[in-house]
Formats: structure tokens, C-alpha cells, sequence
């Protein structure tokens, strides 16, 4: 009986200890997107660059492409898929003129990052997001995450990559 309720104890000990340790993957506790339950990963900002873009339209914005070392080791590599554990990061501003760089330039050429206007995560596990590809995916603008519905709509779009992965940007040399 004794022996019984020691067993117990220590189990609830390690069911309690697994409870709150952080994310195995190295995520943050902050909030987490809805579907994919992706969240913010811890340091992203420091993340390696993959590439650059910019949106025009209604977007308007400069953006950034940033992968943690297991999605730059893959890029290196160029072997497909993505490893689990990969992370990539897309970061966006508004795209805007520079006045001061301007004057430097005595003519409107110049354009940088405004205010930021979202990131979005997709995060490579191959067993737990086997539905979608191997990816979960996220979006925080203001570090809040998107609400319900709208994560669904990313694979859909990430569909014509599939040759590369779901993964549009290449590596920029
Ligand atoms: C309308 C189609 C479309 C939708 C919807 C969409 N994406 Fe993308 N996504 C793209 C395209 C095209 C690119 C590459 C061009 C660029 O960077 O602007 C891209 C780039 C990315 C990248 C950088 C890696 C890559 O594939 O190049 C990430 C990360 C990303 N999207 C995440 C998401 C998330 C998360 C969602 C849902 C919240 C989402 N996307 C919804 C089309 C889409």
C-alpha cells in the first residue's frame, strides 16, 4: 500500500513536471495560434536570412525571410523536405520613403522599413501537421495571433510550392 501511494506520488510529480516545462521545440508560452497551436518562437529576430521581398498592391510592404539553423542547414543542403524542427519566419513592414535619405541622394529613391505589420511562422513537423504538408502555420500582428479561421486559408495558397516544400522563397546567394 505504501509502496502504492509513493509510485503515485512520483507520478504526479512527473506528469506535473512535463505539464509546465517549456515547449520541447524551444517555443515560447505566449500566445498561441489557434489551429496550429504554432507559437512565437523564442529569439526569431536573430534568425539567419534566407531572403528578401517586397509586396506591392495593397500589401505595400518590405519584407524579410528568416530561418532558424535547422531551415538554413536545409537550405544549404538543398535536400527536400524541410527536416522537422525547421522553422521559417516571415517578417513585414510598410514600405516607405525615407525624407533623409533623400536628401542625401537629392532625388526620391529611397525606400525602408516602416512600421511592422505581421510575422508569420511555419513550423515543420512532419508527424503532427501530416495534414498540412508536414507544416503549421501562424500569423501574429502585434504579437496576437490570428483568430480561428484564417490560419486554414495559408496551406491552400502554399499548395502550388509543393515541389519545394510549401516553401516559395529560395535562397538568395
Ligand atoms: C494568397 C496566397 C497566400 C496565402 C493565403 C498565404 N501565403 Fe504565405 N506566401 C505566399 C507567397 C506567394 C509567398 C512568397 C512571396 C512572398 O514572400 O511575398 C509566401 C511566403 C510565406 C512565408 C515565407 C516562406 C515561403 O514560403 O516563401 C511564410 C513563413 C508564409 N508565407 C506563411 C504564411 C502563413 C502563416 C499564412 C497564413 C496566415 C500564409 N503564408 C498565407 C502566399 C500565400
Amino acid at each position: 500500500m505504501k509502496r502504492i501511494s509513493f509510485l503515485s506520488v512520483v507520478a504526479a510529480i512527473v506528469v506535473s513536471l512535463l505539464a509546465f516545462s517549456p515547449h520541447l521545440s524551444g517555443q515560447t508560452d505566449e500566445k498561441a495560434s489557434p489551429n496550429y497551436e504554432v507559437k512565437i518562437p523564442a529569439g526569431y529576430r536573430d534568425w539567419k536570412l534566407i531572403s528578401v521581398a517586397h509586396e506591392a498592391g495593397n500589401l505595400n510592404d518590405i519584407r524579410a525571410i528568416l530561418g532558424n539553423n535547422v531551415a538554413v542547414k536545409g537550405y544549404r543542403k538543398g535536400n527536400l523536405p524541410f527536416p522537422d524542427g525547421t522553422i521559417i519566419a516571415r517578417l513585414a513592414w510598410k514600405y516607405v520613403p525615407s525624407e533623409e535619405n533623400n536628401k542625401v541622394f537629392a532625388r526620391e529613391q529611397s525606400f525602408v522599413a516602416g512600421s511592422p505589420t505581421n510575422v508569420q511562422f511555419m513550423v515543420k513537423d512532419s508527424k503532427r501537421y501530416s495534414a498540412t504538408g508536414g507544416w503549421g502555420f501562424a500569423q501574429f500582428t502585434n504579437g496576437k495571433p490570428l483568430n480561428e479561421a484564417e490560419p486554414k486559408t495559408c496551406f491552400a495558397c502554399h499548395e502550388p510550392a509543393r515541389a519545394r516544400d510549401f516553401i516559395f522563397t529560395v535562397y538568395a546567394p
